[in-house]
C-alpha cells in the first residue's frame, strides 16, 4: 500500500511508515502545490497532510484508493471533515503531543510581549543602550495578574495551570463546550464579556471554525482593558488582523504576541511596523519533542486505518458507518 507524505516530516514517523508501506515523499521543503498535492495522492491508499494542504473534495477525487487522511496537527481547520465522510476517507489529528510545547510558548509569549524582550533586544543591538535608566523600557508584570483563556482545551488547560501554579495568577475562562473543567486552578467560567473586560492577559486556544473565525474584532478589542495583552497562538483568522492593528495603534490594548495570521505565510503590512506587538512564525509547537510526537501519531493513525482498525484520533466517526 502507498502512502504519501506531502512534504518531509521526522523520521520517527516516516520510518514506522516505511517498515510497512510503500512511502513516498515530497521532498521539496515548502509546502506541496496543489498539482504536486493531485498527483502524490492518484494512487495513494494514504496522505499524511500538513495543516498548509487542502484536503477537499477536488483532493479527494483525484485519489480512488485513499482510506485515511492524516492530519499531521492538532488543528484540522484544512480538512473538509464531510468531504471526507463522502468519501468513505477517514481523518485524523495529532491531538495531545503538543501541548507541552505549545503551553510553554504561549506563556513565553505572554512575558516576552509583556516584559518588551524583543525590543529591548533590538535596542540593544542597535547601540541605544547607554546604561540603567529609571525609565528604560519598562513592561508589565505577568504574576498575580488575571489571565482569561477563551477555549478551556487541553492546550488551554495547560497554559491555565502554568500561570495558576507557577505565576499565581487568578484564571477566568470562557469554552463553548465546557463549564466545569478546571476546579483545581480555582478557574472560574464566566461569560465573553467579563472575559473581555477583567482580564490582564488574553490567550486563545479555540480550533478554527465558522464560530470562532473573528472571534475577536472591533467590538472585542473596545471592551479589553487598555492595558491588556492579546496572545494568539491558535489560528488566524480567529482574530480579525485589521480590528487588531487599528486596537494596538489606538492604544486600545497594550501590546500582542502573535504566532498565526490570517493568511499565512503573509503578515499583515501594519503589524510589522509596529513595537507593541510580537509576531513569531506559526512555531508554537516547533520542538522536536513535539513534532517527533506528531510524527509518530500520524502514523500509528495511518498504520492503524490501513489495518482495518479504527484509528485513535478520528475526527469523522460518521465514516465507520459508510463502510
Ligand atoms: C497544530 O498542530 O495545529 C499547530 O498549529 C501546528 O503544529
Amino acid at each position: 500500500m502507498k502512502v504519501f507524505i506531502t512534504r518531509p516530516i521526522p523520521k520517527k514517523g516516516t520510518e514506522m511508515l516505511r517498515e510497512r508501506f510503500d512511502v513516498v515523499i515530497n521532498d521539496r521543503d515548502r509546502p506541496a502545490t496543489r498539482e504536486e498535492l493531485i498527483e502524490g495522492v492518484k494512487d495513494a491508499d494514504a496522505i499524511v497532510s500538513l495543516l498548509t494542504d487542502r484536503v477537499d473534495d477536488e483532493l479527494l477525487d483525484a485519489a480512488p484508493k485513499l482510506k485515511i487522511a492524516a492530519n499531521y496537527a492538532v488543528g484540522f481547520d484544512n480538512i473538509d471533515l464531510e468531504a471526507c465522510t463522502r468519501h468513505n476517507v477517514m481523518a485524523t489529528n495529532t491531538p495531545g503531543v503538543l501541548t507541552p510545547s505549545v503551553a510553554d510558548f504561549s506563556i513565553a509569549l505572554m512575558l516576552a510581549t509583556a516584559r518588551r524582550i524583543v525590543e529591548s533586544d533590538r535596542f540593544l543591538r542597535e547601540g541605544k543602550y547607554r546604561g540603567w535608566g529609571p525609565m528604560l523600557l519598562l513592561g508589565k508584570d505577568f504574576c498575580n495578574k488575571t489571565l482569561g483563556i477563551i477555549g478551556m482545551g487541553r492546550i488551554g488547560y495547560a497554559v491555565a495551570e502554568r500561570a495558576r501554579k507557577g505565576f499565581g495568577m487568578r484564571i477566568i475562562y470562557h469554552d463553548m463546550s465546557k463549564k466545569d473543567y478546571a476546579d483545581e486552578l480555582d478557574a472560574e467560567f464566566v461569560d465573553m464579556d467579563t472575559l473581555l473586560r477583567e482580564s490582564d492577559y488574553i490567550g486563545l486556544f479555540v480550533s478554527l471554525n465558522e464560530k470562532t473565525r473573528h472571534l475577536i474584532s472591533r467590538e472585542e478589542f473596545k471592551k479589553m482593558k487598555s492595558t491588556a495583552i492579546l496572545i494568539n497562538t491558535s489560528r488566524g483568522p480567529v482574530v480579525d488582523e485589521e480590528a487588531l492593528a487599528d486596537a494596538l495603534e489606538n492604544n486600545e490594548i497594550w501590546a500582542a504576541g502573535i504566532d498565526v495570521y490570517e493568511n499565512e505565510p503573509a503578515v499583515n503590512e501594519r503589524l510589522l511596523g509596529m513595537k507593541n506587538v510580537i509576531l513569531t512564525p506559526h512555531v508554537a509547537s516547533a520542538t522536536e519533542e513535539a513534532r517527533d510526537g506528531m510524527a509518530v501519531l500520524a502514523a500509528k493513525n495511518v498504520i492503524a486505518a490501513l489495518s482495518g482498525e479504527k484509528p485513535d484520533n478520528l475526527l469523522n466517526p460518521d465514516v465507520l458507518n459508510e463502510n
